[in-house]
């Protein structure tokens, strides 16, 4: 899909659409809207008036102009509340405009830049073509008869010739972060016996490719030789090779303390091991790697815009599978830094993967450390599907993490990590175990990964409620979702400015 920036009036263009908008509340069209309202003889004054048009949040009205201007259709979009909008309403109205043309069979259209009037006209034209592409997102591969229909094209016209830069700038980083997203849910909605270990590690091979970042792909032998006995004892269950995945952007080369860790969890196929899971539980458990896809996603971005920082993108894939040398409940494990971890459930694998990953961060010197994981259902129970939970070692970073996420409307809501919970996961044989009590699941699974950070600051980001939607609504499709590519894209910029 191509995105292109014309400066003109929008009613004077000759396309098959396009697309207005209109706060709640409004009692005239404003702008672009009453432009066209005037061409159309107060059609959309009318509208109004009449209470066909609101301007609710991603309110559609479609008005066939039948000649009387260039354009074959005016979309007139609802953005709710004036004080309300944001850069995330203009992201989903645009996505829910994309997806409602397109189910129209227009192929192109032109929209006005929503939201540009309030807030900034670049960031406004990024959020327009972000949601635009996400919406329009779709994973049909499998499909032998697909529903051919798909925009091709979109402009954003400006009035104001000294906005167009600005805009310009704007939609090549929407188009960026589009791409960034859909490689995550590509990757995420991909079925198990195909997005592999290896595949997952040919993804991050045609990133480094395409942008010309450092990869270095650890297999087995080489795990074996790092002492990674936790990662390499989930693997142990599957006859697919485990892949520890490094992906190297030098932004800062000279300032090895301005580093950032990414850390994803990419468990392919999570059975549970021989703690089986239910038919129900197992069945999205494909989808156990998004945490993996969203770091590589997210290095995807970070290598084009080059912000100043040194970022490591770190993949711990592997299936959790209960093979004949699968691990045991009951099984003690060994990690990189030597701490032992006594199996309490195989189906904990999410933090046993990410321990040896965290401490392969630790061994690169990397002190500044994110990990995303689907890995506890407690998480979901807290949270649903409307907010990540986030946890961490150090308040500062926590925040920086959550700020990010605010920036680019993702959400992250802190759970405590207070030390009277390292009781739950004591081990009689070990220095620890994968698993503590019902009450606070996703608090100690995160705080067991934790225990492998030292003195990094640490954040880790449960996704098990938000890698994945049952509804398409906004930019978000059912399926993948993305989160949290575009929060870890935003993180490092902000390190790259301070
Ligand atoms: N991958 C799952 C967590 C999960 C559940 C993700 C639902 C997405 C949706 C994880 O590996 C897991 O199985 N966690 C267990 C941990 C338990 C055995 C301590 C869980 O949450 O039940
Ligand atoms: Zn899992
Ligand atoms: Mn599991």
């Amino acid at each position: 899909m191509d995105f292109r920036v014309v400066q003109g009036n929008i009613a004077e263009l000759e396309t098959p659409a396009i697309v207005v908008n209109i706060f709640e509340g409004a009692e005239e069209p404003r702008g672009a809207a009453a432009v066209v309202d005037q061409q159309l003889d107060g059609a959309v004054a009318g509208l109004i008036s009449d209470g066909e048009i609101k301007g609710k949040r991603g309110e559609i009205t479609l008005i066939h102009t039948l000649g009387r201007i260039p354009t074959g259709r005016v979309i007139v979009v609802g953005l709710g509340k004036a004080d309300d909008l944001t850069l995330d309403v203009v992201r989903s109205v645009a996505g829910g405009v994309s997806r409602h043309l397109r189910s129209k069979h227009v192929t192109s259209y032109i929209s006005i830049v929503h939201g540009a009037g309030a807030l900034d006209p670049g960031e406004c034209a990024q959020a327009v073509v972000e949601g635009t592409a996400m919406g329009l997102y779709r994973f049909d591969k499998y499909k032998s008869k697909s529903d051919n229909d798909q925009v091709e094209e979109v402009t954003l016209a400006e009035l104001n010739g000294d906005l167009i830069d600005q805009i310009q700038g704007g939609v090549d980083r929407g188009e960026v972060i589009s791409a960034a997203v859909s490689r995550c849910r590509d990757m995420s909605n991909e079925p198990a016996n195909t997005m592999t270990p290896s595949a997952m590690a040919e993804h991050a091979l045609e990133v480094a490719q395409e942008t010309g970042i450092e990869i270095n792909v650890l297999d087995r032998d080489n795990m074996a030789e790092l002492g990674m006995g936790s990662l390499l004892g989930v693997a142990q269950g599957s006859d697919e090779p485990p892949k520890l995945i490094v992906l190297k952007y030098n932004g800062d080369p000279d300032n090895s303390d301005n580093n950032l860790g990414l850390l994803g969890k990419g468990i392919t196929f999570d059975s549970g091991g021989l703690d089986l899971k239910s038919a129900a539980g197992m069945l999205t458990m494909k989808g156990d790697m998004a945490g993996g896809a969203s770091v590589i996603g997210a290095m995807q971005a970070i290598a084009r815009f080059k912000p100043k920082v040194n970022v490591v993108g770190i993949v711990a894939a592997t299936e959790n599978m209960p093979g004949g040398k699968a691990q045991r409940p009951g099984d003690v494990v060994r990690a990189m830094n030597g701490k032992t971890i006594e199996i309490g459930n195989t189906d904990a694998e999410g933090r046993l993967v990410l321990a040896d990953a965290v401490c392969y961060a630790r061994s690169l010197g990397l002190t500044r450390l994110v990990d995303v994981a689907t890995l506890t259902g407690a998480v979901v129970v807290a949270l649903g599907d409307l907010a990540s939970g986030i946890f961490g070692n150090d308040q500062g970073w926590t925040d920086q993490v959550v700020e990010a996420g605010a920036s680019v409307g993702e959400r992250f809501w802190e759970l405590p990590t207070y030390s009277e919970y390292k009781r739950q996961y004591r081990s009689d044989i070990a220095d620890i175990k994968n698993t503590g009590e019902r009450g606070g699941g996703a608090i100690t699974g995160a705080m067991i990964i934790g225990e492998f950070a030292d003195d990094a600051a640490w954040a880790h980001l449960d996704i098990a409620g938000t890698a994945r939607t049952t509804r398409t609504s906004g930019y978000t499709i059912k399926g993948a979702t993305g989160v949290p590519v575009r929060t870890l894209v935003a993180l490092a910029e902000a390190l790259s400015a301070s």
